[in-house]
């Protein structure tokens, strides 16, 4: 029996290996790591770590160490196939294997042509006359061939059904090439992308998922990004990811920004920790990836109404996940790719270098989006940041997190205290019994 790779990578992104090694081992947190005694040697000082960032554990004793499965497989005496099944119940995770056969080798199928769509883009940008005003739009918007090359930016020849024709010749079936979401769902021989600058999606092992693509010329959406198939989930993928991924580890930070123009800004600028959620707002399912990784963000998102509702929700989800938020506040109405266009890497990092708390943020925006001097204008900001505050699990930040808010809307501190006491036992009393984390009307509203 053969298990589908996606199945295997579903059910270890989806197991916590601290929580699984918990039920058998006490651990204790040290650093990134927990330690604990082996459960697979006698000993009475721990020399067993587990590493929830790679999902690993390893004992400097014995030397015993492996993923979750091999942890289950030695303690549950179970083989391979039988430790996925058993993680994947515990994860609920459901899979049949003689289906997924097949979809595993779609799978691969699907990475391979998207692996060669890319190529051939980039192709077009690079060395061809088609793409030539393709690249002078990067290179006017002070991209460098390096970043070009670095990221794998192509473009899309204009004519539309160029690309099934180029398929065609490489005897792809029809039936594969319907469902590969590169053609339209109304005429299937026509190219999604044409006439646009190609920004391919990979995922964290840099494969190519789907492509963004930016018009050039003439009408029709700014953006278009790929629909999703069996190797492209838009909640869970983030757009730069392949190159940050060891930054953000080594950091234990990570730069969100809007757009793909932005991750390209910020790189350019050496800021190499930096990706963006893709034509979407920030999910749970970003949460939980980075909170493997980062204990920080730094969010840098369009200055304008929409920038600041993202800003509010992805700093709520981070919270939730424990990972700290701030905010680099930008100029009304530019992105980390004006700056780069206009002011060169210099702005670029001038512009995050000194970044605002996520609640001094929040206060401060809701504070400009009303008469924040009357009384009702204070509750509101207030009202607008308690959800917030409420996720913080550490009783001390939320205590000096009420003091700043109310210093900054110029509320008294005891009063807010007593607003907020009320505000979280309604909030508990709620019919779900949980707080969004999401000031006021910007819940579940992804822009997709
Ligand atoms: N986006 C999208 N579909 C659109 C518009 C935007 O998917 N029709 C996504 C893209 O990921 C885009 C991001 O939202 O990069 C930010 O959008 P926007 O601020 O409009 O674009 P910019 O990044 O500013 O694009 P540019 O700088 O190229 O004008
Ligand atoms: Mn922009």
């Amino acid at each position: 029996m053969r298990i589908p790779d996606s199945v295997i990578e579903e059910v270890s992104r989806r197991t916590d290996i601290v929580e699984l090694i918990g039920n058998y081992v006490t651990l204790k947190a040290s650093g990134s790591r927990y330690m604990g005694l082996c459960p697979f040697h006698n000993e009475r000082t721990p020399s067993f770590s587990v590493n929830p960032e790679v999902g690993a554990y390893y004992c400097f004793g014995c030397h015993k160490g492996g993923s979750a499965f091999n942890f289950v497989m030695e303690m549950e005496g179970l083989n391979f196939p039988e430790a996925v099944k058993y993680l994947a119940d515990k994860a609920g995770v459901e899979f049949t294997t003689e289906v997924e056969d097949d979809s595993s080798r779609r799978r691969k199928a699907l990475l391979e042509l998207y692996s060669r769509v890319a190529n051939s883009f980039a192709y077009f940008l690079d060395d061809s006359e088609r793409g030539k005003s393709a690249l002078e739009t990067l290179s006017d918007r002070g991209i460098t061939s390096d970043t070009i090359r670095r990221f794998g930016l192509g473009y899309a020849p204009d004519d539309p059904f160029w690309l099934r024709g180029f398929l065609e010749k490489k005897e792809y079936s029809a039936g594969f090439l319907s469902e590969c979401g590169l053609f339209t769902k109304a005429n299937e021989k026509r190219a999604l992308f044409a006439g646009r600058i190609m920004f391919p999606i990979r995922s964290n092992r840099g494969e190519v998922v789907a492509f963004g693509g930016r018009i050039t010329a003439g009408d029709g959406p700014k953006y278009i990004n790929s629909p999703e198939t069996e190797i492209f989930h838009k909640r869970m993928s983030l757009y730069g990811i392949d190159l940050a991924l060891k930054p953000i580890r080594t950091s234990r930070r990570v730069v969100l920004c809007e757009g793909y123009m932005d991750v390209l800004a910020l790189h350019q600028a050496g800021i190499e920790n930096a990706v963006a959620a893709l034509g979407t707002a920030l999910t749970g399912e970003h949460g939980a990836f980075l909170q493997r990784y980062c204990n920080s963000a730094l969010l840098v998102f369009d200055a304008d109404e929409a920038g600041a509702r993202a800003t509010s929700r992805a700093a709520g989800i981070l919270e939730t996940h424990g990972v700290l938020c701030e905010v680099a506040p930008l100029d009304e109405g530019t992105d980390p790719a004006d700056l780069l266009r206009h002011g060169g890497s210099q702005a670029v990092v001038d512009a995050i270098s000194s970044p605002l708390s996520a609640l001094e943020f929040l206060v401060r925006s809701s504070m400009n989006a009303t008469s924040a001097s009357s009384p009702e204008g204070k509750e509101f900001v207030l009202s607008e940041v308690f959800p917030y505050i409420s996720l913080m699990r550490s009783e001390v930040r939320r205590g000096e997190s009420l003091r700043l808010a109310a210093d900054l809307v110029g509320a008294d501190r005891e009063a807010v205290l007593r607003d907020f006491g009320r505000y979280r036992r309604t909030a508990k009393t709620r019919s779900d019994g949980h707080v969004t984390g999401v000031p006021s009307g910007h819940s579940e509203s992804a822009q997709d």
